[in-house]
């Protein structure tokens, strides 16, 4: 069956009218981080890897097109995605630009793939992805030596990217933003390169990459905020991976359980990576009524279920060594924040301005609209949020700015706001949660 799936340009309003009290159980699909660093490994490694779990959504399959598009066999047999790995050494040189939609994690983690091919590609991007900055990983692959040229406005780059790779050095780097994408691409690069490649972080992100890069055989060696590689000839393909779900996904529904009076739900076998879990600790501080059960941190990335019951929650101040543990949670957790009693203060949360789109202007436009109190304040270069809650958010007109995480921390939002809402368009929510609707109703 192909894998390549059509991606709807369809506009889909979305009103939200009857409210209901979520209950019951859910799973949801594989993490979308694993994900992409799972299909990237098995096309590293040499032989079948079978992928279970594999969440089916734009992003993941942004990789696992442009993983095809470099000579990789890739199947879907049932449930499982199986790869067919072609060693270090077995990518080709692609006939065409590859196409990665709007996957920044494709498109960062790609690139550092590519910096070790001896041959040049040409990486597209859709149009939220091009307006996102890729200076960040082209220098550091520069200085191993890839050869780099992208689209520059001012002193940013973007894509397109054309890139010549191969005969790699390893360096020493510590990136000046903390981000996972640029950790990654760099160790990707690093598995071609000659000597030890080394990554200090200023605050520590999620160790994906890592965990991956283990479960594959490779030599990783890591001292809190400090990454060194030394590369091998080979990688070795575990067999068969298993994915835990998504607790990015799995925030939308948190929330939503959270603020609303009477909800109780579990969800079951999700991610429960330290580096992503930033959102269960932060709800638990607000006094959200959250338990993990069944924990297991045995395989290669820890999992678990969780139960949370409706709460009265109070505010808390978030600190900017926290962000890179729920950076992708930030959206859903202001919406927390005005069901709060108090107030909440986020600190350093300058990130959201490039993401999908810039998710403080997109949540903080559409909150005020539902007569949020909400304050930005700069000290330095540094940006802070600050929300009075106040219990309780109006139905209003509300914009997804083609932003799936905006679009459903919206629809959350709107269910637990007084009186009715329209969304002008969740078709973006494909890009990580297809079946998001779906899941949602499930609860009710
Ligand atoms: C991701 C890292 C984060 C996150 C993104 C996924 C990853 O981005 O926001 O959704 O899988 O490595 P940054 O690395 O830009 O912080």
């Amino acid at each position: 069956m192909s894998l390549i799936r059509k991606f709807s340009n369809a506009r889909r309003p979305f009103l939200v009218k009857n409210k209901f009290i979520p209950g019951g159980k859910i799973t949801l699909a594989g993490d979308k981080s694993i994900a992409h660093r799972a299909l990237i490994l098995s096309a590293l490694a040499r032989g079948k890897t079978i992928l279970n779990n594999l969440p089916i959504h734009d992003d993941s399959l942004a990789t696992l097109n442009a993983l095809k598009a470099l000579g990789i066999k890739i199947l879907r047999r049932n449930k499982q995605i199986l790869v067919f790995g072609k060693g270090r050494q077995g990518l080709k040189r692609p006939r065409q630009p590859i196409f990665v939609h709007n996957s920044g994690t494709t498109l960062r983690l790609l690139l550092g793939v590519l910096a070790g091919q001896d041959f040049k590609a040409k990486v597209i991007a859709g149009k939220y992805l091009s307006a996102r900055p890729m200076a960040r990983v082209n220098l550091p692959l520069r200085l191993m030596g890839a050869q780099i040229t992208a689209k520059i406005k001012g002193r940013e780059e973007y894509a397109p990217i054309v890139i010549s790779g191969g005969n790699l050095k390893g360096i020493i780097y510590r990136p000046n933003v903390s981000s996972a994408q640029v950790k990654s691409a760099i160790l990707l690069a690093g598995l071609f390169a000659t000597g030890k490649t080394q990554v200090i972080e200023r605050l520590k992100t999620r160790d994906h990459t890592e965990r991956m890069l283990k479960l594959f055989g490779a030599d990783v060696a890591i001292s809190h905020k400090c990454i060194i590689l030394n590369p091998k000839k080979n990688l070795i393909s575990p067999g068969k991976i298993f994915i835990p779900g998504d607790i990015s996904s799995a925030a939308f529904f948190m929330v939503l359980a959270v603020i609303t009076p009477g909800a109780k739900i579990i969800i079951e076998g999700l991610s429960m990576n330290p580096g992503r879990s930033g959102i269960i600790n932060l709800l638990k501080k607000m006094r959200a009524k959250i338990k993990v059960t069944s924990f297991k941190s045995s395989g290669f990335e820890p999992m678990g279920n969780l139960s949370i019951t409706s709460s009265n929650l109070k505010g808390v101040i978030i600190n900017p060594g926290q962000i890179p543990s729920l950076i992708d949670e930030l959206p859903v957790l202001m919406v927390a924040a005005c069901f709060a009693k108090g107030r909440t203060v986020i600190k350093g949360v300058n990130e959201l301005r490039v993401k999908e789109t810039d998710r403080i202007n997109s949540m903080v436009s559409n909150l005020r609209k539902m007569k949020a109190e909400i304050q930005l304040k700069k000290t330095g270069s540094r940006e802070d949020i600050m929300i009075k809650g106040k219990g309780r958010l109006f139905g209003a007109q509300l914009k997804s700015f083609g932003d799936h995480r905006t679009a459903m921390s919206m629809v959350v939002a709107a269910l637990a706001a007084e009186g009715e809402s329209r969304i002008d368009d969740i078709s973006c929510v494909s890009k990580s949660f297809p079946g998001f609707l779906d899941t949602l109703k499930s609860l009710s």
